[in-house]
C-alpha cells in the first residue's frame, strides 16, 4: 500500500507506482514474493483509485498461458509461475486517500484479533526482495511480547526529513526499544539516524491508536502518530536494525528508483553482464 505517487509523475499518472518495473518485474511482485518467502499466508492489498492493474497482475491469465503454449513459447510460462503464489490474496480499497494510518485501518476486519505485518509497496528489501527480516520481526514480536516491531535502517543525517525517525532506548544485538517516533524531522531535531524502513509487525491494538490520531495539516492520518501513542501508553515498541545485506530499495522518488533499476538489472543473470559492459562504455564516452 502507498500513497498517490506524485513524486514520480508523469510515470505514475495512469499507473500505480507499485506497478513500475524494476528490471523484469513490477515492484509489487518483489514485495509479495518477499512476504511469501517469509511464510505470510494471507495477504491483503490495500489499493485505491487507479490501482486495479495490481489485481490484474496477480490474476491467473489463462488466455496468455494458452497463447504461450500454442506458440511454442513454453519457456516463458516460467515467468508466470508467480501466479501460483503460495498465499491467499485479498484486496480492499481505501476509498479516500487519508494517509497510511487510515489505509491500515482498512485491514481491521481482515486482521481480526491476530497480529499482522504491514509492508509498504514502495520499498523492496534486499536484492530481488531476498530479505528475511519479516521472519525475524515476527520472532521478536513474540519473544519480546511486543505491540509493534518496526524494521529500521541507518540513513545519512540530511535524509531524516524523508522518513519516520526513531528515538532509541535500551536494546540488545540487532534490536532496540523505541521511546519516541517522529515523522520526517529536520536533521537538527532528528533523535537519531534510524529510519522506519517500510515493514512493521503490529498487534491489533494499533487500530484503536489509529482511531485516536488527529489528521495532520494535509488531512492525513499518520501511522507514525499512532505508533507514538503506543509508546506513550508504555507498550513495547521495538526497532529491528536491518542487516547489511538487506539494503532497502526505495522506489518513492526518481533518484533511488533509477539506482534500484540499474542495480537489479545489473544483477540479472541473463542481461546483467551485457548491460554492465554497455554502461562502462557509456561512462567512458
Ligand atoms: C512512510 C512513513 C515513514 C517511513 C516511510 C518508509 O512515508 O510515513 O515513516 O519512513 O514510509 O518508506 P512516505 O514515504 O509514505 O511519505
Amino acid at each position: 500500500m502507498a500513497g498517490l505517487g506524485t513524486r514520480l509523475l508523469p510515470a505514475t499518472k495512469s499507473q500505480p507506482k507499485e506497478m513500475l518495473p524494476v528490471a523484469r518485474k513490477p515492484i509489487v511482485q518483489y514485495v509479495a514474493e518477499e512476504l511469501v518467502k517469509n511464510q505470510i499466508e494471507n495477504m491483503l492489498f490495500v489499493t485505491g483509485r487507479g490501482k486495479t492493474s495490481i489485481e490484474n497482475h496477480f490474476d491467473s491469465d489463462v488466455d496468455l498461458m494458452r497463447l504461450l503454449t500454442d506458440g511454442k513459447k513454453e519457456d516463458l510460462l516460467d515467468e508466470l509461475k508467480f501466479e501460483e503464489m503460495a498465499a491467499h490474496i485479498f484486496y480492499t480499497r481505501q476509498r479516500v486517500q487519508r494517509g497510511l494510518g487510515d489505509a491500515i485501518l482498512c485491514g481491521e476486519v481482515f486482521a481480526g484479533e491476530n497480529p499482522f505485518v504491514v509492508a509498504l509497496g514502495d520499498s523492496i528489501l534486499g536484492m530481488n526482495g531476498s530479505s528475511m527480516c519479516v521472519t525475524r520481526m515476527s520472532d521478536l514480536f513474540t519473544s519480546l511480547r511486543a505491540s509493534c516491531v518496526i524494521a529500521v535502517e541507518e540513513v545519512p543525517l540530511e535524509e531524516t526529513c524523508h522518513y519516520g525517525i526513531v528515538d532509541p532506548g535500551e536494546g540488545e544485538g540487532d534490536w532496540v526499544r523505541i521511546r519516541n517516533l517522529v515523522e520526517k524531522p529536520d536533521p537538527a531535531s532528528a533523535p537519531s539516524r534510524l529510519a522506519v524502513a517500510g515493514r512493521y509487525a503490529f498487534s491489533p491494538i494499533i487500530f484503536d491508536m489509529i482511531r485516536r490520531v488527529k489528521p495532520d495539516k494535509r488531512g492525513e492520518i499518520q501511522l507514525t502518530d499512532a505508533i507514538q501513542l503506543l509508546c506513550d501508553e508504555g507498550k513495547r515498541v521495538i526497532a529491528l536494525k536491518l542487516p547489511k545485506q538487506d539494503k532497502r530499495y526505495d522506489i518513492g522518488n526518481f533518484p533511488s528508483y533509477f539506482e534500484t533499476f540499474v542495480e537489479f538489472a545489473l544483477a540479472d543473470p541473463l542481461y546483467g553482464p551485457d548491460l554492465k559492459r554497455r554502461l562502462q562504455e557509456l561512462l567512458r564516452e
